[in-house]
């Protein structure tokens, strides 16, 4: 698939069918990570692709399972209908979305400063970077024609993810990826419309 074909083609998928990825489609798919730019050259991530449903349930074992439509209404932040939507259709699914999957994989981010604290910009450039990679995984999967979604982990979602995966502490979570073929009837959220004409300026704002 052509480069720009797998942009337009990536969505975010919560609904997968049974069907098992390759391996070696795996490793090329997360292998794509490894070249996106990074702020300091090392590249020094690393990946934990997980297909074994035990060990899945046990690394997302936080994750919650029982949230509803009902709880994005005590969401008051979303306005938008469209927006509203979107949470309508993912945030019952967070649990879902990632047991369903062939896989999920863990990038795992070395803590170079105290992101949860910067003292500027820069002390995010290790977490930006990995999502630099995050990025590719998801459109190398969109050219490969699987989907991927993503959940941030909150609260204690990364030491249950940390116990079960053996990773060091100085390494954190930046999200949990499901990867996996899209169901026939996979729903694709309403995109908000964005006027390019009004959002891209040329010269000044
Ligand atoms: C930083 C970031 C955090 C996100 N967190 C979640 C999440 O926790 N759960 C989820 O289901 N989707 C999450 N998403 C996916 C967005 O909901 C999704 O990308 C957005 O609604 C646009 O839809 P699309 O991906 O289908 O184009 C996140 C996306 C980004 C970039």
């Amino acid at each position: 698939m052509e480069l720009y074909e797998a942009i337009n083609a990536r969505r975010s998928i919560r609904d997968f069918t049974d069907e098992a990825i390759p391996r070696e489609v795996l490793s090329r798919i997360v292998g794509t990570a490894y070249q996106a730019p990074a702020n300091d050259h090392f590249r020094d991530w690393h990946y934990i692709i997980v297909t074994d449903k035990a060990t899945m349930r046990n690394v997302i074992a936080g994750v919650p399972q029982n949230l509803t439509v009902k709880d994005v209404d005590a969401m008051t932040f979303i306005s938008d209908p469209v927006q509203k939507a979107s949470y309508q259709i993912a945030v019952p699914k967070q649990y879902q979305m990632l047991i369903g999957a062939a896989a999920v994989i863990i990038p795992l981010m070395k803590k170079k400063a105290d992101v949860l604290h910067p003292r500027d910009l820069s002390d995010l450039n290790c977490f930006a970077s990995v999502w630099c990679g995050i990025e590719h995984v998801w459109l190398a999967a969109a050219a490969e024609g699987y989907g991927c979604n993503l959940r941030i982990p909150r609260g204690n979602e990364e030491s249950i993810a940390r116990k079960a995966l053996g990773f060091p502490e100085t390494y954190m979570i930046p999200c949990f990826i499901g990867i996996g073929r899209p169901a026939p009837d996979a729903v694709r959220t309403e995109q908000i419309e964005v006027n390019l004409e009004k959002q891209i300026h040329w010269n000044q704002f």
